[in-house]
C-alpha cells in the first residue's frame, strides 16, 4: 500500500479494500451529501463499488483520490486529492481537486492542508499544467477552501441541475503563490 505523505496528524495513502466501511460511513451521511446531489448511499455494496472505482482510476490514470487516515486513532477521515475527471465536463477531461470528510473532522483545516499537498503533488510530481475544481455555489466551505489554496473563479456552470463555481490554477500561478 502506497503512502503519499504523512503530516503531524494524518496519513494520506492509496485506497485499500479495508476502506469500504469508512466510505460507507462517509457516503451514507446526508450532511456530507448536501451539496453533492443529496443522494447518499445505502449499502456496503455501494461503498465497495466506490472503493473499487477509485482503485481502478489509480491503475488507469496513475492518480486517484487519497484516503485520509487519522494517525493517532487509525480512523478513516475521508478523502482528498486529485482525480482525472471525465464525467463532469464531458467535452473536457481534466485533473480535479476535491475532498470529502466525515463531519466530525470538519472545521479543522484538513481540506485546506491536504489540498495544498495535492496541488504540490500535481504540479511537482505529476508535472500537470493546470488543475481545476467545481463546487456548488452554496457550498461555502468548499468554495472557501478552493480560494484559500489559490484557485481562481473562472465561471459558473450547471452540473446535476445545480449552479456550480468553476475554478482553475495553472502551474505558473501555483509557483507564484509559493513565492509569496
Ligand atoms: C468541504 C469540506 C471538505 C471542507 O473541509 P474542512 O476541513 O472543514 O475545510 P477547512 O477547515 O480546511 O476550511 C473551511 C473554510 O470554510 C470556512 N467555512 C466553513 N463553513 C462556513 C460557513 N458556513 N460560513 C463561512 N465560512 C465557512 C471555514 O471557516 C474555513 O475557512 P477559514 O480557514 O478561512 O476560516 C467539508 O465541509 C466536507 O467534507 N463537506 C462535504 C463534502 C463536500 O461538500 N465536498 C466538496 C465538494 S465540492
Amino acid at each position: 500500500m502506497r503512502v503519499y505523505i504523512e503530516t503531524d496528524e494524518l496519513v494520506l495513502r492509496e485506497f485499500v479494500d479495508e476502506d469500504i466501511a469508512g466510505i460507507y460511513e462517509l457516503d451514507s451521511d446526508h450532511d456530507v451529501h448536501q451539496y453533492l446531489g443529496a443522494n447518499p448511499i445505502h449499502s456496503l455494496d455501494q461503498a465497495a463499488t466506490i472503493v473499487k472505482d477509485i482503485q481502478q482510476q489509480n491503475i488507469k490514470y496513475g492518480i486517484a483520490r487519497w484516503a485520509i487516515i487519522h494517525k493517532l486513532t487509525n480512523e478513516f477521515v475521508g478523502w482528498t486529492g486529485l482525480k482525472y475527471e471525465t464525467l463532469v465536463k464531458k467535452e473536457m477531461p481534466y485533473y480535479d481537486l476535491g475532498y470529502r470528510l466525515k463531519p466530525k473532522f470538519w472545521g479543522k483545516g484538513i481540506a485546506t492542508e491536504t489540498s495544498i499537498i495535492a496541488l504540490n503533488y500535481g504540479f511537482k510530481i505529476l508535472q500537470l499544467e493546470e488543475i481545476f475544481a467545481g463546487a456548488h455555489i452554496d457550498n461555502i466551505a468548499s468554495n472557501r477552501v478552493l480560494q484559500k489554496v489559490g484557485l481562481q473563479l473562472v465561471e459558473q456552470f450547471v452540473y446535476d441541475s445545480s449552479l456550480h463555481n468553476w475554478y482553475a490554477i495553472n502551474k505558473i500561478n501555483w509557483q507564484r503563490g509559493l513565492l509569496k
